[in-house]
């Protein structure tokens, strides 16, 4: 983390967990235990029909909510996609852009482009991942292939509006896994972005973008990968459906930096 240059957000994922119940139950638990210092930011990204329950319940909170994707298109025939107009209307702060598990599904470079772009001009911040493969590590391309997708993700974004973008490393084979990447692994591509972002827009801007470590981050090991100088915070699966787990990273964002 650096404090001095750029925000440090704790982001939770809850992919498909949680109905709107289970949403108001959690936020409810999540709220009396919450860390009452502004420390960093605070962002959970819901299932599409649990955000209407999150956003009333975290309104008089610091917390932002966000969805976990979002159509590129601004309306149209296309069915049971969501545009991210309304996604901003319904209250949304942030929304996650080409998660591994979606680009699994057949999401593409350009769409995630498409996406990106249509985020920044409904002033959505888009939480844009990328990260490798074991195998794509293991033939040593990592650097090659994250340059790649930063490049794609932002293609076509003004200067003006690239500040709303968090970026998120997630090396694909620490995801749900356990196997969480070294805070030294992590750190190593982390920086790399950072690079990425400086020789597409300048050191100011790379200085003051917030990069994410996320892959099996947890209550036990955030503390080292966020003491990292270019790991401003983290994108969390499994521990953010746990109100304790989450709050205890919060609380690990809450260290002396440089
Ligand atoms: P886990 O924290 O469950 O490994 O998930 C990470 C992730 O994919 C967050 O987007």
């Amino acid at each position: 983390m650096n404090r001095k240059y750029r925000k440090t957000i704790i982001a939770g994922n809850w992919k498909m967990n949680k109905t709107p119940s289970e949403t108001k139950e959690f936020m409810a638990e999540f709220k009396s235990i919450m860390p009452k210092g502004r420390w960093c930011d605070v962002a959970l990204c819901v299932p599409a029909v649990c955000i209407p329950t999150a956003v009333r319940a975290m309104r008089e909170t610091r917390v932002g909510i966000g969805a976990e994707n979002c159509n590129a298109n601004a309306s149209g025939a296309y069915t049971g996609e969501i545009a991210a107009n309304m996604l901003v209307d319904a209250g949304c702060k942030y929304v996650i852009i080409g998660h591994s598990e979606r680009r699994a599904m057949g999401e593409t470079d350009a769409e995630v482009n498409a996406k990106v772009l249509s985020a920044l001009k409904n002033e959505l911040s888009p939480i844009v991942c990328v990260g490798e493969s074991l195998e794509q590590r293991e033939l040593g391309i990592t650097e090659d292939w994250i340059s790649m997708q930063v490049k794609c993700a932002l293609s076509g974004v003004p200067e003006e509006k690239i500040r709303k973008i968090v970026v998120a490393y997630e090396p694909i084979w620490a995801i749900g896994t356990g196997k969480t990447a070294t805070p030294e692994q992590a750190e190593e591509v982390c920086e790399h972005i950072r690079t990425v972002i400086r020789k597409l827009y300048g050191a100011k801007i790379a200085r003051a973008i917030s990069i994410l470590y996320g892959g099996s981050m947890n209550e036990k090991n955030a503390f080292e990968l966020l003491a990292q100088p270019d790991i401003d915070g983290g994108l969390i699966g499994g521990a953010s459906l746990v109100p304790e787990k989450f709050v205890k990273i919060i609380e690990a964002a809450n260290q002396p930096t440089v």
